[in-house]
């Protein structure tokens, strides 16, 4: 018999999985506004009430009540059972599953929340050291020289990584352990003794995730040394083929996208974000992935790849349409904008200015008349020969888009350019079938919760926004208290304390068999502002009510107390007097008074 599967691994598991990407692979999504929507898999309806959300990795139908975590989707929609919705999801994501005491048990790896951690006081190290490093005025005036402004710097986090071997180091590795896990998160070099910083007298791009989590760090050089960008290297939480620089950025600043840019470099990411044009994001350094692709189209319908106007950069576009054929989905469009040459997007918009870009991003060259133009270019038209030849380089090509509008379209423009009839069967193309939903039957509405206590706010915030347990100053004040659900606060408190980078999703999957968890499953469904002051306040007084209903709770008890000792003429004066005193901070007697 298989043993239990670790809680960490779970933990571990909803954290590294994306539930957008696994759900659209299932049920495509369409981005709207901070969430993906679409028409709800698990009840008949036509206009979509399905949406789930990045931040809280969590979905929730708004027609039949639905909601549940990733694994939770999984079981749901593919009527798996937990182990092996655990299963399919750690083999999508390349991981083994351990067991507990299972002899064949695989390790999962050290838990990556230290990373998270440790990359995050990097940043906020290397950012603080922009402000105060007696030699920040180099950083800043490269900053300056290449057009960005103090607010777009503290937008993308840039940081300064100062000269010297080992002053992350010094900052941040003060025991043998930190150290170690600086070397694991790729800051510092442990290959000779001592260690030292890798990144040092550069300027810091942090690379952050979806979730806004710092991953890792692109370092640029202030003048024109070699490597002149040294980057983070792959490790348990940076994938470079997976990540886009500014997708983070591009979300908050712009909301729901109508397109997306794509450029190669950091800088220009952060210029075109300088200049306003906000829906930009880089790829690190490396030509596009089928990852990458999957990402920009759920960020926007239409995808801009931006390339260099030379040989390199055609050959560079090309690889980008081969891969991204496959995910061209009705509703889905790529287009392809080559820059003059000699221009990179940073160079253009500061020189010809933010119009002139999005100018020629709107006269981009669609993807269907890229693939055309550069077949026909090889061959020649005229000849019989040469048609055919074109019927044969495209059909491939043409296969791996999904069935659709796109596709006929295209295999119509391929009959017409080759003077075939559409339904030829040398035309004709099978190919991949796209995903289809399958539906089930309607789920009964979910019943208002009523009760709008404290408790229930309190709790309802900390399960949509888990950060706001830090803000609870005393947790303590919210221990032994006699309302219904406080124990339960506490016990998020306690939890969130303990584990500051979990999400939603995380918390909800520790409650998966516990009464408390179908409770908090519909407080995280509910509707709730984006994390902000706001909330903040919200949350501070919803705290300080339980805190001080908890109080009430101590005085009252006091006051029966000393209410009793006064009938049985058994109270001293001063025990008279605090009685009264409660009385009065009570501002009511008992009800048996
Ligand atoms: P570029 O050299 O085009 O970058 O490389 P850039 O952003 O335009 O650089 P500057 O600051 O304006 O000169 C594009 C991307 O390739 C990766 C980086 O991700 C860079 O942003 N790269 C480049 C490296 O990783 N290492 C290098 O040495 C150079
Ligand atoms: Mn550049």
């Amino acid at each position: 018999m298989a043993g239990r599967i670790p809680q960490s691994f779970i933990d571990e598991l909803v954290s590294r999985a994306d539930i957008v990407e696994v759900i659209d692979s299932h049920v495509p999504l369409k981005k709207a506004g901070r969430e993906y929507k679409a028409c709800c898999p698990f009840h008949d309806e036509k206009t979509p009430s399905f949406t789930v959300s990045t931040e809280k990795q969590f979905y929730h139908c708004f027609g039949c009540g639905a909601h549940g975590t990733v694994i939770g989707f999984l079981m749901n929609y593919r009527q798996l059972e937990f182990v092996e919705a655990v299963e399919s999801l750690a083999q999508r994501l390349g991981l083994e599953v351990p067991r507990e005491g299972g002899e064949a048990a695989a390790p999962a790896g050290p838990p990556t929340e230290p990373l998270y951690e440790v990359l995050e006081r990097a940043s906020r190290f290397f950012q603080r050291q922009l402000r105060v490093h007696p030699e920040k005025s180099r950083a800043v005036d490269y900053l300056k020289s290449r057009g960005l402004s103090g607010e777009i710097a503290a937008e993308f986090m840039l940081g300064f990584a100062p000269p010297g071997w080992d002053n992350l180091i010094e900052a941040l590795g003060g025991t043998a352990e930190e150290l170690k896990l600086l070397a694991r998160a790729g800051l510092v070099i442990q290959r000779s003794d001592p260690s030292y910083d890798r990144f040092r007298d550069r300027v810091m791009f942090p690379i952050v995730d979806r979730r806004g989590r710092t991953i890792g760090f692109g370092g640029r050089v202030l003048a024109d040394d070699t490597p002149k960008y040294l980057n983070s290297p792959e490790g348990p939480v940076f994938h470079k083929g997976r990540e886009l620089y500014g997708a983070h950025q591009a979300m908050r600043s712009a909301g729901n996208l109508e397109r997306i840019h794509v450029v190669e470099g950091y800088m220009d990411a952060v210029a075109l974000a300088q200049a306003g044009i906000r829906n930009v994001v880089a790829t690190l350094g490396t030509a596009a992935t089928p990852d990458h692709v999957e990402r920009l189209f759920r960020l926007a319908p239409d995808v801009v790849y931006c390339f260099d106007g030379d040989d390199a950069g055609r050959r560079a576009a090309w690889r980008a349409l081969e891969i991204t054929l496959p995910r061209l989905r009705d509703g889905r469009q790529a287009f392809f904008m080559f820059l003059p040459e000699g221009e990179d997007p940073d160079t253009l918009v500061r020189s010809s200015g933010r119009k002139a870009f999005e100018e020629m991003s709107q006269s981009a060259v669609s993807l269907g008349t890229f693939l055309f133009d550069r077949l026909s270019a090889r061959v020649d038209l005229n000849t019989i020969d040469g048609r055919s030849r074109l019927i044969e380089m495209a059909r491939p090509l043409l296969g791996k888009i999904p069935e659709g509008a796109f596709r006929k379209l295209a295999q119509k423009k391929l009959a017409d350019m080759t003077g075939m009839d559409p339904d030829d069967s040398a035309i004709l193309i099978k190919g991949p079938q796209a995903p289809r939903p399958k539906r089930q039957s309607a789920a009964t509405v979910r019943a208002a919760l009523s009760s709008q206590t404290p408790v229930r706010r309190a709790i309802k915030m900390l399960i949509q926004h888990p950060e706001l347990a830090s803000d609870v100053s005393d947790a303590s004040a919210l221990k032994d208290i006699d309302l219904p659900g406080a124990p339960l606060l506490l016990e998020l408190v306690e939890l969130l304390r303990e584990n500051p980078d979990f999400g939603t999703a995380e918390v909800l999957e520790r409650y998966r068999d516990n009464e408390a968890g179908v409770h908090l499953g519909k407080l995280a469904a509910e509707e709730l502002s984006p994390l902000g002051d706001g909330i903040r306040i919200e949350f501070d007084d919803a705290i300080r009510a339980v805190a001080r209903r908890a109080e009430e709770t101590r005085l009252e008890a006091r006051r029966d107390a000393l209410q009793a000792l006064i009938k049985a003429g058994e109270a001293s004066e001063e025990q008279k007097q605090s009685y009264r005193e409660i009385i009065a901070r009570l501002g009511r007697p008992s009800e048996s008074a």
